[in-house]
């Protein structure tokens, strides 16, 4: 395994953002699993999966697609869904099938896979404590339920979605509480990682903190 970086904490605390600004830094790959997650979601609801369905019908989806991360892009079956995938629906049932065992399993193999070659900046909940416990930085990001209410809202409202501030908050704590209630690898903060509360802080204090960390050592 090569050098990794991960970067966990709950849904809209920004992790995307600073990872990408992170791994242009250091000159590393960088790896969205969210996006993976979304993509199967979006492979199973494409097919009319439910969330009720059995494992067995879940993996006969499964063994037949294709999914895959580069250049900051996702690849379905070859075609690119990294903006189909960020569709209201799309958060929904991403969070809802990523509490699955099976879709857990199906994307294993490909986060550890992407260290394998090259150095990385991986992010995503579970990537410092279950994909990358052996990661040489672990960081945290958080943010308020708030703050991170009012990113998703403006998120949604540049791309044409209908939705009030009331409704991004309750997505927001409706998928707080699955992500952390799950009974596989729930959200929660690794031993040793450096914690950032992202909500009051501009986003290059942000990086500057992850950076200064990650060049101490150990
Ligand atoms: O980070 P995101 O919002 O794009 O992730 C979409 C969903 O996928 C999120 O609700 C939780 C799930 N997920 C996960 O369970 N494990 C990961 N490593 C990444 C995402």
């Amino acid at each position: 395994m090569k050098k990794v970086v991960a970067i966990d904490g709950p849904s809209g605390s920004g992790k995307t953002t600073i990872a990408r600004l992170i791994a242009l830094k250091l000159g590393f790959n960088y790896l969205d699993t969210g996006a993976l997650y979304r993509a199967v979601a979006l492979a199973l609801r494409s097919r009319k999966i439910e969330p009720e369905d059995s494992d067995d019908i879940l993996k006969n989806v499964l063994d037949k697609i294709n999914v895959r991360f580069g250049n900051g892009k996702v690849f379905l079956d070859g075609r690119d869904v990294s903006e189909e995938i960020r569709s209201k629906e799309i958060d929904h049932y991403s969070s809802v099938f990523s509490t699955r065992k099976i879709v857990r399993d199906f994307l294993l193999g490909a986060q550890r896979n992407a260290a394998l070659e090259t150095d990385l900046v991986v992010e995503g909940r579970d990537t410092t404590t279950v994909i990358f416990p052996d990661a040489v930085k672990k960081i945290f990001l958080d943010a308020s339920v708030e703050e991170r209410a009012r990113r998703r809202y403006i998120q949604f409202k540049i791309k044409g979605f209908d939705i009030d501030m009331e409704e991004a908050r309750k997505g927001i704590i409706e998928r707080d509480k699955r992500d952390s209630d799950r009974d596989i690898a729930p959200l929660k903060k690794a031993p040793g990682a450096l914690v950032i509360d992202s909500s009051d802080l501009p986003i290059e204090k942000v990086e500057d903190r992850i950076i200064k960390f990650i060049k101490t050592d150990p």
